[in-house]
């Protein structure tokens, strides 16, 4: 929801801008703007539409001088997508400058008030409300911006993560942040400031994460300064060393950041248990869990938050945990959960599942369930995020940085570490004999190699996207640990072809779906050996002899579907709960090659946003 950007140091803030820009495009792409100061004034370039139209933009009507400069990539909150609503934002004055990547919710009643003492309002946003309570503040206070900045803050109701200027002091940009993420590269003599480390990386490799109600005054020449918005409180900023490096963040030869992600997935899910299953040891290695044996092993249940793809892999791992560690387990979005009064004990344990570890939902159900008492594990991929760093204990799923909208690798190593805990859990409870321990293990080390042989169907699966690229509907079919394989299937072909999809169960289809069911209609169907077969194959029969057509996902050497569906793509075999690592790579690259055909965005699908930090 949103990137922000802002540079002060000794080079052109332009160029680093416009790349942090792009880099961070995955949080928003319908507007972007920039503001450069050289010390004497500013200039700002905003437009509707992308970077790239802001490039265009900027290079017509600015010059790009200014070792001074502010960013954004906005995902429309309030006010449309266009040239006004886009930041940055100025005061009345003109003399302070504002990014915004977040929502004040109280700003209509603050903007009342400004407007009685004679302000106006260019856009219809709550930053530019926002930035005009600064300045009020820090006239009738008479204090410096920082302090302004502060006395504001502490007048809203919302989520931010903000960085201003004052024209008036060139050397200097003050940040704050409380529920919208925010981190600052340390260079020399230099500061970076960005929604995450991307821009700055191949600048510095020391950065400081703002903890929720910090703020930090920038100075160029002095070390920065951290307080707490709330009390004035005195922080002190842990510097950490980046492991990010460029190589990740790039597309390294593929056409989209999504190809990209579905062929690493081998090597992600490899990196997931890397260190951790020790197949010759016959042992799971998982300090987070180890730490905490007991908290999960004398769990009443599991009670799983997540959104969107993280939410089904939250749905995987409810099969694999009450299969193997025989721990009842409840799955919940993360925003109905927050606000349905839930019954949570101390008894409890709640795993939250996010690749971004940003969702705000998921946070805020975090938040409640630590102070009911639950013991709090996270499960996320950006390693200092905030969920990460919200949570008692967790892991990380090691997947690389995604940039791509769609999440694809996340899904596959959110499951691969989901059921690695299930496993150590199931042998630490007993619920899993010696040998069946063992034979996960030899099975989970197998799986990166049979995804690289999945990922051969590649040329099958394009030709039969030419078929359905044009589809109006589509419906995903799985049952068992495929269930929530066809919800994710179907949810990645709306995300970027913009073709109605539904996932369903296999069986439930007759009691509604069924009735869509004509010659036009595709219907992908998970029907792999050891996951209730026969009954899947009888949904399928069910299906043609109602002229559906059949896109059957079956393992090697199939023949039953084989006989019976119209296109089938195989995928190697493997147990039954292993499985949706397997089958989840035919749907990924079926929803990338119609998306591709049909001329969407596929990196950038409409209206979507990789990191969703608003409610
Ligand atoms: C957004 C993204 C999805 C993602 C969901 C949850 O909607 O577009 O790809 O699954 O948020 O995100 P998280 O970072 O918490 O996994």
């Amino acid at each position: 929801m949103c990137g922000i950007v802002g540079y002060i140091g000794h080079r052109d803030a332009y160029p680093i801008i416009i790349k942090g820009l792009q880099r961070l495009e995955y949080r928003g792409y319908d507007s972007a703007g920039i503001v450069l100061f050289d010390g004497k004034g500013t200039k700002l370039a905003k437009t509707k539409g992308k970077v790239e139209d802001l490039i265009k933009r900027s290079k017509e009507s600015i010059s790009l001088e200014g070792k001074l400069g502010l960013g954004h990539t906005r995902w429309a909150t309030h006010g449309v997508p266009n040239d006004v609503n886009s930041h940055p934002h100025y005061s009345n004055s003109g003399e302070l400058c504002i990014i915004h990547n977040g929502i004040i919710e109280n700003y209509e009643s603050i903007k009342t008030a400004l407007t009685k003492r004679g302000y106006t309002f260019k856009s219809d946003t709550d930053t530019e409300v926002l930035i005009n309570l600064i300045e009020e503040v820090k006239k009738q206070e008479g204090v410096k911006l920082g302090k302004a900045v502060q006395i504001a803050l502490n007048q809203v109701v919302g989520a931010y993560a903000i960085a201003v200027f004052d024209i008036n002091k060139p050397d200097e940009i003050v940040v704050a942040k409380l529920g919208s993420p925010l981190a600052i590269g340390i260079g020399e003599n230099e500061y970076f400031i960005a929604s995450d480390a991307s821009p700055f990386i191949e600048y510095t490799n020391n950065a400081v994460y703002l903890e929720d109600e910090e703020m930090a005054i920038i100075r160029l020449g002095k070390e920065i300064k951290l307080r707490k918005i709330k009390d004035d409180a005195i922080a002190y900023p842990n510097i950490l060393e980046l492991q990010l490096n460029l190589e990740e963040i790039e597309k390294g030869g593929y056409d989209h950041f999504m190809l990209k992600e579905i062929y690493e997935q081998p090597r992600a899910i490899l990196d997931t248990y890397r260190g951790r299953l020790l197949a010759d040891q016959g042992i799971i290695r998982m300090a987070g869990i180890d730490q905490n044996l007991e908290r999960f092993t004398n769990a009443n249940r599991i009670i799983i938050v997540a959104c969107g793809t993280s939410w089904h892999a939250g749905l995987v791992a409810e099969y694999i945990f009450e299969d193997l560690a025989r721990i009842p387990v409840e799955v919940e979005y993360a925003s109905e959960f927050r606000y349905r009064n839930p019954v949570i004990t101390e008894k409890d344990v709640l795993i939250a599942i996010s690749q971004s570890g940003e969702t705000a939902d998921t946070l805020a159900a975090i938040k409640m369930a630590k102070e009911k008492g639950a013991f709090v594990f996270g499960v996320c991929n950006v390693v200092g995020s905030s969920i990460a760093r919200e949570t008692h204990a967790g892991a990380y799923t090691h997947a690389g940085p995604e940039i791509g909208v769609a999440s694809t690798k996340a899904f596959t190593t959110q499951i691969t570490v989901l059921t690695l805990i299930a496993l150590k859990l199931g042998k630490a409870n007993g619920a899993l004999s010696e040998s069946k321990f063992h034979e996960y293990l030899t099975q989970l080390e197998g799986v990166p190699a049979k995804v690289e042989k999945a990922l051969e169907s590649n040329a099958i699966i394009e030709e039969i996207a030419a078929v359905y690229k044009d589809s109006p509907n589509c419906l995903y079919l799985g049952r068992g640990y495929n269930f929530p394989v066809a919800l994710e299937g179907a949810l990645k072909l709306k995300e970027i072809s913009y073709i109605h999809a539904e996932g369903y169960p296999a069986a439930e289809m007759k009691h509604g779906p069924i009735a869509l069911i004509d010659e036009q209609m595709p219907v992908v169907v998970i029907a792999t050996k050891r996951g209730h077969y026969e009954k899947v194959v009888s949904n399928i029969q069910e299906i043609k002899s109602r002229k559906g057509k059949i896109i059957a996902i079956v393992f090697e050497g199939d023949t039953v579907v084989k006989g019976i569906a119209d296109h089938v793509i195989e995928v190697p075999e493997t147990i039954e709960s292993l499985s949706p690592l397997l089958t989840t790579i035919p749907l990924q690259l079926l929803s990338y090659h119609i998306a591709l055909m049909r001329g969407c965005n596929v990196d950038q699908p409409r209206n979507l946003a990789k990191s969703v930090t608003v409610e």
